[in-house]
């Protein structure tokens, strides 16, 4: 069994990683209007992941005995200026998602509840190669800067990721 308190937090959970699935498409859509098609289809992957990071700790919540309730996802914005923009959100979105796990983690503890312990931990490793690749990305781009010539080098790289 998990709390309600414990529950409503997974539900939260479960909420945010499909905004991000949402968010990561919507930052697909706008790369996909100015052209850069690779660094597209990297956002759709990570939007594909966000999705099973959701689905997750829904299946997570049924096997405790509770109950998955499914709020309405927020809207993403749809406009950036560049993909440089696009990444430096990417980063912090990703950073704010580990401060949420991590909240979660300290209720777990709070409530000696191992199983849902154990479960995070995945998540909390997880995170940490998240935050890895958006800033490997986002370093990338701070380097080439508005050269194109070399933004379609990356993008090509990116384009890449299955
Ligand atoms: Fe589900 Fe990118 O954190």
């Amino acid at each position: 069994m998990i709390s309600k308190t414990m529950e409503e937090a997974l539900n939260r959970q479960v909420n945010r990683e499909f905004f991000s699935e949402y968010l990561y498409l919507s930052m697909a859509a706008y790369l996909e209007t100015i052209s850069l098609r690779g660094f597209a289809k990297w956002m759709r992957v990570q939007a594909r992941e966000e999705r099973s990071h959701a689905l997750k700790i829904f299946e997570y919540i049924v096997a405790r005995g509770g109950k998955v309730t499914l709020g309405a996802i927020e809207a993403p914005k749809a406009k950036w200026t560049s993909a440089g923009k696009v990444f430096e959100e990417v980063y912090a979105h990703e950073q704010k998602v580990s401060g949420m796990i991590n909240a979660i983690v300290d209720l777990a503890i709070k409530e000696k509840d191992h199983a849902t312990f154990e479960m995070l931990q995945w998540f909390v490793k997880e995170q940490v190669e998240e935050e890895e690749q958006a800033l490997e990305v986002l370093n990338q781009v701070r380097i080439v800067g508005d050269i194109i010539g070399h933004l379609f080098y990356i993008d090509h790289y990116l384009g890449k990721r299955e």
